[in-house]
């Protein structure tokens, strides 16, 4: 079901860029048979979630019908306008791409736009006011999943009125999940005062790198309550840590994490995740609450 959401998705969008550059002059020419080229850079590989999110693309391109030239930026802006710029000189049809990062695309988007080539954002969007320089964006309103998680937090502790230090985990920094992850969550936890960020790092959205960061948070701050991180795999990461300073997780640290894949699930199962939110890599507008003593009943509103 997801798969075919996401197949309309990128279809209708493509179809839908590609229309609205018709008319006879534009570049895109891509291969002969006819068939669509869709120039595709990827972030990277940092997560489950990604590695899921990339099957998703190429398997709805075939679905499709669609030439794809898929290109891994391994998290680095430089390699992604590298890679638009060589999709430019290819003259594919039109050019997708998942910015790692919100700022700095104006240059690279021009040139794309010079070109007659459409863009599609993915996943993640950019922070430019010139929104002539791409024609929709397909992703997840990340700041509502920030708030998500901001409101487990409250309601979790409504009864108390000690302090809770919270430690958080954030994604890569300057990307947009990041940003609103951290925005949306703050924004929540500032209506009340006992709740106290005492850490806030990046861990790349990745896990070894959440497990290194969070061991650094364990040996300045004794007294930890909480722990945010902004996608599963930094929580497993931070999991392991905790586990290595004799603490219990979900018990002695209360851990929030983003995303939902297999593996964080099956932490949330054992009880060493207390809540996520769903970020689905397949189809971004459909989203879930998971916590080990509720059941989802229904999806959030559409992001
Ligand atoms: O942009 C989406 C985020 O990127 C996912 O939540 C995270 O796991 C990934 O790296």
């Amino acid at each position: 079901m997801r798969r075919q959401i996401s197949t309309i998705l990128l279809t209708a969008a493509l179809v839908g860029g590609l229309t609205a550059c018709g008319g006879g002059d534009e570049a895109g020419s891509g291969s002969d048979d006819g068939k669509i080229t869709l120039g595709f850079s990827q972030v990277g590989a940092e997560s489950g979630w990604r590695t899921a999110n990339t099957k998703s693309i190429q398997e709805s391109a075939k679905t499709a019908g669609i030439d794809l030239k898929f290109s891994d930026a391994q998290q680095k802006q430089e390699n992604q306008i590298k890679a638009i710029r060589s999709f430019i000189q290819q003259k594919v049809d039109i050019i997708a791409f998942s910015p790692v990062v919100e700022s700095g695309w104006d240059t690279v988007l021009k040139e794309a736009k010079d070109a007659k080539i459409p863009v599609i954002l993915t996943d993640r969007a950019i922070d430019s006011p010139d929104t002539s320089l791409y024609k929709t964006f397909i992703g997840s309103d990340f700041i509502e999943e920030g708030k998500k998680a901001g409101d487990w937090l409250v309601k979790e502790y409504a009864s108390s009125t000690d302090p809770v230090n919270i430690v958080e985990l954030q994604g890569t920094t300057g990307s947009a999940p990041a940003n609103d992850r951290m925005k949306g969550f703050g924004d929540v936890i500032a209506t009340e005062p006992k709740f106290k960020i005492v850490a806030s790092q990046t861990g790349e959205f990745t896990r070894a790198k959440g497990k290194e960061v969070m061991e650094a948070f364990l040996k300045s701050n004794p007294d930890i309550d909480v722990l945010y991180a902004h996608n599963d795999d930094m929580g497993l990461g931070a999991i392991e840590a905790i586990e290595g300073a004799g603490k219990k997780p979900g018990t002695d640290i209360k851990i929030i994490t983003v995303d939902a894949v297999k593996d964080g699930m099956q932490a949330l199962a054992d009880g060493k995740i207390n809540f996520i939110v769903e970020c689905s890599p397949c189809s971004a507008h459909n989203s879930w609450n998971w916590s080990k003593r509720s059941t989802p009943a229904k999806p959030s509103k559409p992001a």
